[in-house]
């Protein structure tokens, strides 16, 4: 199976935010609860921001860093659930502002929080089978979608944008996901009567969080033939700190590898994943040659994985 290259990471993120503090003079909360039962500290909030304009910030940065020859790129696939539009595509909207050609193939991709690894699953395949390039973004302005009196939601979500740009290669790489129909856990109505808003049910969410994160790395391992000593990072969704620290308790001495920066940011969905790869690149924690394992989880219910080799 061919695997994937990542050429340049980038991403971006509001300039106004909501910490704990702040939130609180709007919901009735503590800031001290927030911390402590999510791991949350603060989330950037958009002004006059949108998932669009904040993929193509993503990707701008991208370019900058990246020298590349734009007309290699065959593909850009935006995950979202806060698209300003259903059509035009964010996909189709920030290939345009991002000076892409137009042969190529754009759309948007909706598995919630997991989108950006189905997405990136997506991608792979179409480049091993068409070449070139694909740009591959999480975006989220998950503040439009979010009831700022509901007290159980909005508290955990921030809007933001993480892309990869990638293409094919012979580097270790290997993916799993899922999916189990279940309206209960979380859902967000699309046209037609009813709210706007996210709903949820946080105690099984974070049950099926916690298990599904177990089941995908376990799988991930057992299906390369890999202990977890030999991988260098799991970057998991960030969705609740709590979430992750029940996870990593479960493989002892390796708590040091599950890397986190949902303090700043909250959960930003589909966002969350790319946003953590940009980090860490910049960071200069992620470097040619290691191996990192990354999942996914959310509503549908939804779940993807892989380990690669970077
Ligand atoms: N501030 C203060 N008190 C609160 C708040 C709040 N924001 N929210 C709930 N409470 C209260 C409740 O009313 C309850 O009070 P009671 O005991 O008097 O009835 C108490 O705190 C405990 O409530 P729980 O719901 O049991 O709190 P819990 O520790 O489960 O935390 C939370 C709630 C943070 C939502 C948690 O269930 C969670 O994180 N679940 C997973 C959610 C998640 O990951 N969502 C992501 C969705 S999308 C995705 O990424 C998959």
């Amino acid at each position: 199976m061919k695997g994937i290259k990542i050429i340049a990471t980038a991403s971006a993120a509001p300039a106004n935010s909501y910490d704990n503090e702040k939130l609180c003079t709007m919901v009735d909360s503590d800031p001290e609860w927030i911390e402590t039962r999510t791991g949350i500290r603060n989330r950037h909030i958009c002004t006059n921001e949108n998932a669009v304009s904040l993929a193509v910030e993503a990707g701008e940065k991208l370019f900058a860093k990246a020298d590349i020859d734009k007309s290699r790129i065959s593909a850009v696939i935006a995950a979202t659930s806060t698209p300003e539009f259903v059509f035009p595509s964010v996909a189709c909207m920030a290939a345009k502002e991002l000076g892409l050609r137009r042969e190529i193939l754009a759309f948007d991709l909706s598995a919630a929080c997991s989108g950006f690894m189905y997405a990136l699953e997506t991608a792979r395949c179409y480049i091993a089978q068409n070449g070139g390039m694909a740009l591959v973004i999480g975006t989220e302005k998950l503040s439009g979608i979010i009831d700022y009196t509901d007290r159980s939601t909005c508290i955990l979500f921030g809007d933001g944008a993480g892309a990869a740009l990638i293409e094919s290669s012979d580097k270790l790489y290997h993916h799993v996901s899922g999916c189990e129909a279940d309206i209960r856990a979380l859902s967000l109505k699309g046209p037609g009567d009813g709210d706007r808003f996210v709903h949820m049910d946080g105690h099984r969410v974070f049950r099926f969080a916690v298990s599904i994160l177990k089941e995908v790395v376990d799988k991930l391992l057992s299906d390369t033939g890999l202990t977890i000593s030999e991988v260098n990072y799991v970057i998991c969704h960030q969705a609740n700190a709590r979430i992750i620290d029940a996870v990593k308790k479960k493989y002892p001495g390796q708590e040091h590898k599950f890397y986190m920066n949902l303090e700043e940011y909250g959960n930003t969905s589909a966002a969350s994943i790319p946003l953590l790869l940009s980090e860490m690149f910049e960071k200069g924690l992620l470097r040619d040659g290691m191996k990192v394992i990354c999942a996914g989880f959310g509503a549908g219910l939804t779940w993807g994985g892989t380990l690669m080799e970077i």
